[in-house]
């Protein structure tokens, strides 16, 4: 099961990973990288398309400056912006990476009309929101990926400390990305029984902590770039779930109308993702505490929409 062309905008180090992993796993025939920098697409597609002998995938690879390659594309993941530097919010991100994402949205409605967008750029929820209004798709075609980035961190850090296998651990949470996320304790479970049987609540408070910052972590380190291992492997979990028509459930921001009593923003919730993207939203019964959090995260958000007018 295969698409025909899967289109990644930003040839960075988040799009670059994520077009080699969607081609290892020839989830299309071609795969598509447009970035505005002068021969880093064409060389990196390029170089990529060489790793295929190697490798032993069929998906052709290439890299372009303008959209023509790109046209009739079923999805587009975009990862085109500014990457976050140390001391830099996500918000201070905002500005920059609208003027970007609404210039790369309104090619992609031109080339092709009927994609699905998985929105990689940063602050994603509002970059969501960016590229719904300026390609006017519906909310089906329009996901943003946070949530199946955040639960992979802390499904990485609750199997170190529990000394169990990372695919046993099941985690879900919601709210914006990172620092305002809302993990649900109730659907945290190894192998299906509660995280409070194997760990103390003090150190699952330290590991939602550290998933909270976990972006952060890693651009403490890095310096000079932040994180892409990790953020394209999320990536292209949800392109696989859409491609496969898995029906996946994954935690995704989506355009809420009036799911968990919020209207008109992306914020992180369960999704189902399979054919045409976006096929539900699932409303899971909150305690009062993460009704409350999920409030705050998305007040938060509504505060960074403010920031685009
Ligand atoms: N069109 C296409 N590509 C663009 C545009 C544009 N208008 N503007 C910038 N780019 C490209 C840059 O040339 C660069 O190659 O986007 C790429 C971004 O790559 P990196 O700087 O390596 O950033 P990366 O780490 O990949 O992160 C990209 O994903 O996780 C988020 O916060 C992160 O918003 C950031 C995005």
């Amino acid at each position: 099961m295969s698409f025909n062309k899967i289109t990644v905008v930003g040839a960075g180090h988040v799009g670059a990973t994520a077009a080699q992993r969607i081609a290892e796993k020839e989830l299309a025939r071609h795969v598509v990288l447009v970035d505005i920098a002068d021969g880093i697409p064409q060389g990196k597609g390029l170089d990529q398309w060489e790793s295929a002998p190697i490798e032993g995938f069929d998906t052709r690879i290439v890299g372009a400056q303008d959209y023509e390659l790109a046209r009739g594309s079923e999805i587009f993941v975009v990862t085109a912006g500014i990457a976050r530097k140390p001391g830099m919010s996500r918000d201070d991100l905002l500005k920059t990476n609208a003027g970007i994402v609404r210039s790369v949205s309104e090619e992609i409605a031109k080339v092709a009309p009927e994609s699905i967008i998985i929105m990689v750029s940063n602050p994603l929820d509002v970059m969501s929101y960016v590229a719904m209004q300026a390609t006017g798709f519906p909310r089906e075609r329009v996901i943003g990926m946070a949530g199946v980035l955040d639960t992979a961190r802390y499904r990485s850090f609750i199997a170190m400390e529990a000394g169990v296998s990372v695919e046993d651990i099941q985690a879900l949470v919601l709210g914006g990305h990172g620092d305002t996320m809302v993990p649900l304790e109730s659907c945290t479970t190894i192998a299906g029984i509660p995280l409070s049987h194997f760990l103390p609540q003090e150190k699952i408070d330290a590991l939602v902590e550290r998933t909270r910052k976990g972006g952060a972590e890693i651009v403490g380190y890095l310096k000079t770039g932040s994180a892409y291992y990790a953020p394209s492997a999320a990536a292209v979990q949800m392109v696989e779930a859409i491609v496969k028509d898995k029906n996946r459930i994954l935690p995704c921001a989506a355009y809420l109308t009036g799911e968990y009593g919020q209207d008109g923003i992306f914020l992180g919730v369960p999704c189902k993702l399979g054919a045409g993207g976006l096929k539900e939203i699932l409303e899971v019964e909150l305690t009062e505490s993460e009704r409350a959090a999920l409030g705050k995260s998305a007040d938060h958000v509504r505060e960074s929409m403010k920031a685009l007018d």
